[in-house]
């Protein structure tokens, strides 16, 4: 049994002190809006507590589906490098980056230096990161996407282009010929119409390309802030993806907090069963437990989504 944790969107804060001089154009738009809406809907003890929860059970690796930080900042890049550092070492902690963290070009140098060790391939040495990259542990591949792009104010669009599609059709192939059970990393979502236009993910459709003709097991994403469980074509049959909500939100106005998923993956003869558990903190009292089990692979599965009534 291989146990694989996903935490996404941690939109880590508060946001360091800044310079007016730091606040250029799209920068003003998103420290003003963090003020005023995430600073209370993405507070930092939900997301301590779930780590708490996270590490507190054996598991054999975290996956971080992007948006660590708000609006680039070196300071913020810095601190999520802790935050990282925090929750294992770098070969059981793999991380991807979203729109947030490439919120100006040039954040997306600083964060492939010091998020580094957490989003290189297995086979990159000393070589600089580059998307998409591989990662074996035990019967699964882990593969990293970047879909983080800077992009203009009040926009929140990720993109895949061509190239990385192809690279990543050709990496899945290759991987299946090895039978390992093959999860990508993806921050934004790649189901058709699961985003308003302002937050799609341009070219959304050479990554549905790619895992129709090369297949994967299970693709992770981030970025709707909320737990959300599709299918897209794959050669063999669908495919399960499968979107976490926001770790760092908080509980407020009736509404549970973030949450993070589970994944137990299991070979069997010939094939594998996935099972998904989600855990967050339960609306009555606050405490973190199981909200859902949903089987996504193997035999018996339940119906999408299921839920464990409290
Ligand atoms: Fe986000
Ligand atoms: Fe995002």
């Amino acid at each position: 049994m291989f146990t694989l944790v996903q935490l996404s969107d941690p939109h880590l804060g508060p946001l360091p002190a800044v310079h007016w001089h730091q606040l250029v154009s799209k920068r003003a738009f998103g420290y003003v809006n963090w003020h005023r809406s995430r600073r209370a809907a993405l507070g930092p003890r939900n997301l301590r507590h779930l780590v708490e929860d996270v590490l507190a059970a054996p598991h054999d690796h975290i996956a971080v589906t992007g948006d660590l930080i708000n609006i680039g900042l070196r300071a913020e890049i810095d601190t999520a490098r802790l935050w990282l550092d925090s929750l294992g070492d770098p070969e059981d902690v793999t991380a991807i980056p979203g729109n947030h963290d490439a919120y100006l070009p040039g954040a997306i140098r600083h964060f492939e230096h010091a998020w580094r060790p957490y989003m290189v391939g297995d086979d990159r040495g000393a070589a600089p990161v580059a998307f998409p990259f591989t990662r074996r542990r035990g019967p699964v591949a882990i593969v990293g996407v970047s879909t983080a792009i800077a992009t203009a104010p009040l926009m929140a669009t990720g993109r895949i282009d061509q190239p990385q599609a192809d690279r990543l059709e050709a990496e899945l192939a290759e991987l299946a010929d090895e039978g390992l059970f093959r999860v990508v990393l993806i921050h934004h979502p790649p189901v058709a119409g699961s985003t308003p236009w302002h937050r799609r993910l341009i070219g959304a459709d050479r990554f549905r390309k790619a895992i129709a003709k090369s297949g994967a097991e299970l693709v992770l994403h981030g970025h709707n802030h909320q737990t959300m469980v599709n299918h897209i074509a794959g050669p063999a049959g669908p495919v399960p993806v499968v979107g976490a909500a926001s770790a760092s939100l908080s509980p407020h106005h009736g509404r549970s907090g973030g949450s993070y998923l589970v994944f137990r993956i299991a070979r069997t003869e010939g094939s594998f069963t996935c099972d998904m558990e989600e855990r967050g903190p339960r609306v009555s009292h606050g405490k973190i437990e199981s909200l859902r089990n949903q089987r996504l692979a193997g035999p018996e599965g339940q119906p999408a989504g299921t839920r464990i009534q409290a």
